[in-house]
């Protein structure tokens, strides 16, 4: 079996990032509710536990809760800030709403050298978020450490293997976050680790084969990562009997069904056909302008181009998706209530249930970073597996109003000098995203003597880790200059280009 931590979600925004923080340590880990029972963590077998943060306080009576029998389990847990709180008071300790709370940065200092801040001096730099704090230790717990307005700021029970921290590790505001996870799951909870992408790429390919047995599989390219990782995978894992298809829904970049086929067949080859059915997606947005309502019609027109092509693949049992373990975590939410929907994401993945595959999902317990690295592992090409993230619907939520052939070329054209121009830049590692907008408004400008009313394109580029969050990249005027004067000079229609200066949140990364 597989070794692995779990790390038991309390709503913090952090629990994801603590999973990956554990991934990065070779140890695989999984994220699951925090009211998950004894007898199912017992049926984990998880090497170690991790109690997240969370946003509640452990002296408010309905604020999330733990099985206490899970501490009597004999398992190394490490609690992280509201964890630590939960763990002090289930086994007898005290907590407080301190005076002033601690946000931000802070020093800790540690009491004594215990094996969790092995490699580290006498204290370190580390990132702080809480009103509450421990101010009566559980039988058996020592404090390990303090800050200048927390007294136990990291406090354990070596006998037992239980310890708790009041900062947070898995932030990059403490620098030496990755030692002290990386000392408790090695140094206490005794972990083996080898969790790497060659690893996965051999299990993967093992469980996949003994899966499909001789069936045949379906997979759908989006021209994304995600698919040609999962289609490169089934190949590796199955050869022809897996076959891929794209379905040119005519919302693509300039260039773009021409790089796919390009990669598809002579730098990764694989049983690919590409799928015209741009007439009907356009016929189907015309004259549609609401943002969420152009997403529902391509969501179902992909469905119904999908339906007619699988008579076509009638033999094929599975169809396989690249769904991934955001994904999954997403669906089910830490405290049971229902996240508001901001934008109907569009994937393959809205694919109905009766379509009568059964569903093969290779990534699902993968990150995206994850991803990548196994889209390196099975030799795709950088430029694929480094690809930054198109939505499904394309251009169509990046003009804003009307999707026509017109508008579809003026974005197009624009976006391709925009791209051009980005490709040449030397900072380009530092943006995670960018793109052009059609603006829905004219603008009057002057060209020679002429009066010209035309279009206006916004230019939007983005830093990010993983889409959540954004901020708007700073590029140097002069390259904004030139971007600028090249869309004006040769995109016909276009006499004004603006910069997108918004950040998210409040903004969202895409203009619709
Ligand atoms: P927003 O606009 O929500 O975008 O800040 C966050 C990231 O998600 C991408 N995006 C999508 N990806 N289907 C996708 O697969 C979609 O419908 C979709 N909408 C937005 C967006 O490009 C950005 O990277």
């Amino acid at each position: 079996m597989r070794e692995q931590v779990a790390v038991l979600d309390f709503g913090s925004q952090y629990a994801r990032l603590i999973a990956r923080r554990i991934r990065e340590c070779g140890v695989y880990c999984e994220i699951v509710r925090h009211d998950i029972s004894a007898g199912e963590v017992a049926a984990m077998n998880p090497a170690a536990l991790v109690l997240s943060g969370g946003p509640a306080s452990v002296t408010n009576v309905d604020s999330p809760g733990i099985d206490p029998a899970i501490f009597d389990m004999g398992l190394p847990v490490l609690g992280i800030c509201y964890g630590m709180q939960l763990m002090a008071k289930i086994l007898g300790g005290k907590v407080e709403r301190g005076t002033d709370g601690e946000y931000g940065p802070a020093k800790i200092a540690f009491i004594e050298p215990v094996p969790l801040f092995h490699g580290i001096d006498a204290g370190m730099d580390v990132w702080m978020s809480h009103g509450d704090q421990v101010t009566a230790l559980p039988e058996g717990f020592v404090p390990l450490a303090t800050t200048r307005s927390c007294g136990t700021a990291v406090m354990g029970d070596k006998h037992r293997c239980l310890y708790g921290v009041q900062f947070h590790p898995e932030v990059v505001h403490t620098p030496r976050g990755n030692e002290v996870l990386s000392n408790f799951l090695y140094r206490l909870a005794g972990c083996r680790g080898g969790w790497t992408m060659g690893r996965f790429l051999e299990e993967s390919v093992i469980n996949i084969r003994e899966t499909v047995g001789d069936s045949n599989i379906v997979c759908a390219l989006s021209g994304g990562v995600d698919s040609a990782v999962v289609a490169a995978l089934l190949n590796r894992a199955v050869g022809d009997r897996c076959r891929s298809f794209f379905i040119d829904n005519g919302l693509l970049r300039k260039g773009e069904v021409e790089d796919i086929r390009i990669m598809f067949t002579r730098d990764y080859p694989l049983v690919m056909t590409v799928i015209d059915a741009r007439d009907e997606f356009l016929a189907a947005l015309k004259g549609v302008t609401e943002p969420e309502a152009k997403r529902k019609i391509i969501g179902e027109t992909f469905i119904s181009v999908f339906k007619r092509q699988k008579a076509a693949m009638g033999d094929a049992r599975f169809l396989a998706q690249g769904t991934l373990y955001p994904d999954v975590i997403e669906s089910r939410s830490p405290l049971g209530g229902p996240s508001a929907v901001i934008k109907s994401h569009h994937n393959v993945g809205g694919l109905p249930e009766d379509l009568g595959f059964e569903l093969l999902e290779p990534l699902r317990e993968l990150f995206k970073d994850e991803v990548r690295r196994l889209g390196t592992e099975l030799g795709l090409p950088d430029r694929l597996v480094h690809r930054q993230p198109f939505p499904g619907p394309g251009l169509a939520v990046r003009i804003i109003g009307d999707v026509t052939e017109e508008t579809l070329k003026v974005l197009r054209e624009a976006d391709a000098v925009f791209r051009n121009e980005m490709s040449r830049y030397e900072r380009l590692n530092e943006v995670w995203q960018y793109f052009a907008v059609l603006l829905p408004v004219k603008s009057v400008g002057v060209m020679g003597d002429e009066r010209t009313y035309d279009n206006v394109v916004a230019l939007r580029a983005v830093s990010s880790t993983d889409g959540m969050t954004a901020d708007w990249s700073r590029l140097p005027a002069d390259l904004l200059a030139r971007i600028s004067s090249r869309i004006i000079n040769e995109v016909t229609g276009v006499n004004r280009v603006v910069y997108d200066v918004s950040s998210k949140p409040p903004s969202t990364i895409e203009w619709e």
